[in-house]
């Protein structure tokens, strides 16, 4: 058994999701997600599944010298990476259902591509508006679904084909929320405040289809459970099925597209 954490993360894992899945994917939209979230000079923000800290990097430059970031995760391997990356900000580890705050702390709270992982979402929304100052702004991004993401669609299906239904189900459950009327229902049943959402476009860029391959299967929760046959499988068909979204030089640009809500708690 390999050493993982509370997420079921190695060390390994939390460090391939650095080096692959922040370039490809997650280091775009940090911008666009304190855009929305008004972050400024002298703010308090708490950012929770922070990752290894790509939004707290940008973030600190906004707040300090004056304000404060912090970043809770569930995965300690996820936040000894943040650690090294990000001196300038707070990390503790922590559940976003139970957050370890006193009411009222925060100016901005930031769930960024976490919500879905999350057993009760409600709870988790709650916890977070519960956190934030009155005055203070909630802003919490998912994926849009499968069928805005085709290229996503394409490798379900794969896994489901060359793996399991349980593998296809995996990589499908990111996209979850992002379903029809979905992510409303999530604040609806928090019964906090009424977001705003909207649709943001973003790119999903790889070397190759087999690193696409590589960094969605191998590098992430699902690495555990696949051995090299399947993931060769995978790989074969992947080749065939996905060539229709790679440039001249084999390289894979996809959408990934996402939803941003936004709420504000009065004074
Ligand atoms: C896809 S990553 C996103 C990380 C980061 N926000 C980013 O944009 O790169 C999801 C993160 O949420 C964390 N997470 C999942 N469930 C959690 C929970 N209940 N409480 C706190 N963190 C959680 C995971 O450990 C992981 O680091």
């Amino acid at each position: 058994m390999r050493d993982t954490d509370e997420m079921g993360l190695t060390p390994e894992a939390a460090q391939g999701y650095e080096d692959f899945f922040l370039p490809a994917i997650f280091a775009q939209w940090p911008p666009q997600i304190l855009n929305a979230s008004g972050l400024k000079a002298g703010d308090n923000l708490l950012e929770v599944g922070c990752g290894t800290g790509v939004l707290a990097r940008q973030a600190t430059t906004i707040v300090q010298p004056d304000g404060q970031v912090t970043g809770l995760d569930l995965s300690e391997s996820m936040l000894s990476v943040a650690r090294r990356k990000c001196p300038g900000a707070i990390f503790q580890q922590g559940n976003v259902m139970d957050l370890p705050f006193e009411t009222g702390s925060f100016d901005v709270v930031i769930a960024s591509f976490m919500l879905m992982f999350v057993p009760d979402q409600p709870l988790a929304i709650k916890e977070m508006w519960r956190v934030l100052k009155p005055g203070g702004r909630l802003v919490v991004a998912v994926w849009e679904s499968l069928g805005k993401n085709p290229a996503y669609t394409r490798l379900v299906e794969i896994a489901d084909r060359q793996i399991d239904q349980a593998a296809g189900a995996s990589l499908a459950w990111p996209f979850a929320l992002g379903e029809d009327g979905k992510f409303a229902d999530v604040f609806n049943a928090a019964d906090v405040a009424t977001p705003t959402i909207d649709a943001h476009k973003g790119r999903a860029r790889f070397a190759s289809i087999e690193q696409f391959v590589e960094t969605e299967i191998q590098s992430w929760v699902l690495a555990e459970s696949v051995n090299d046959s399947s993931l060769a499988a995978v790989q074969t068909e992947a080749e065939e099925q996905l060539i229709e979204f790679c440039d001249a030089d084999g390289a894979l640009d996809i959408p990934l597209n996402a939803l941003i809500a936004v709420a504000e708690k009065h004074r």
